[in-house]
């Protein structure tokens, strides 16, 4: 792909009925997404962009004017013992997978954490089944802690496996 095509900038709260519309589609193939399509709505897109985005935490990718592609770090949780931690969100848009824009946005959000100095662990979850983003985030930098045997049940009954993932920002340059 051409990188010069390809920009990345902090998401707007204009930008939210767009983000939510690609997740509840990507969330419709079974070992994607963890969210059931109907929990995403508009309203907690354009709030979590808000908490966000002027932080530059909240990512989104443009091709040609069109976003293909966002990706977010949020706190693990409000406990002060958690404020090194923050968890990650990434999602190519439909269609858009495959062209380098998933690696892009990686490293424009690990740009992000290395320039916060509070930012020392990024954790993630992600199904044993996804090998494309497995790939991604080893590349980038993360390794398996843990993995969460069962976790998910399918429509069809099929049970998947979540693996737990960190990095640690500040320790490493991959
Ligand atoms: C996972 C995801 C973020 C990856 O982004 P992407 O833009 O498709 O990935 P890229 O094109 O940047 O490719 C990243 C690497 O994965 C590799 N890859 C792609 N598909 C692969 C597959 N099926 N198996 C193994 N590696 C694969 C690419 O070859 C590339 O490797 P390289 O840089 O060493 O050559 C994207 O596919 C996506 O958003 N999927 C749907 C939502 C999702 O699964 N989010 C993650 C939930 S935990």
């Amino acid at each position: 792909m051409n990188d010069a095509m390809l920009a990345i900038r902090a998401a707007r709260v204009a930008d939210a009925p767009i983000l939510c519309a690609a997740e509840r589609e990507t969330a419709r193939v079974p070992g994607r997404l963890v969210s059931l399509p109907d929990e995403l709505c508009e309203d907690a897109f354009a709030r979590r962009i808000e908490e966000l985005a002027s932080a530059g935490s909240y990512l989104v990718a443009e091709r040609d004017g069109a976003i293909v592609g966002h990706a977010l770090l949020e706190r693990a949780g409000p406990q002060a013992a958690l404020a090194h931690v923050r968890s990650l969100t990434i999602v190519v848009h439909p269609g858009h997978t495959g062209q380098g824009i998933g690696t892009a946005l990686m490293r424009a959000l690990l740009d992000w954490a290395r320039a916060n100095r509070h930012v020392e662990r990024i954790e993630l979850r992600v199904r044993e089944t996804n090998a494309a983003a497995i790939h991604l985030y080893g590349k980038c930098g993360f390794t398996e802690e843990t993995r969460f045997r069962h976790r998910l049940k399918l429509a069809d009954g099929r049970y998947l496996d979540d693996i737990g993932m960190a990095c640690f920002p500040r320790e490493s340059r991959p």
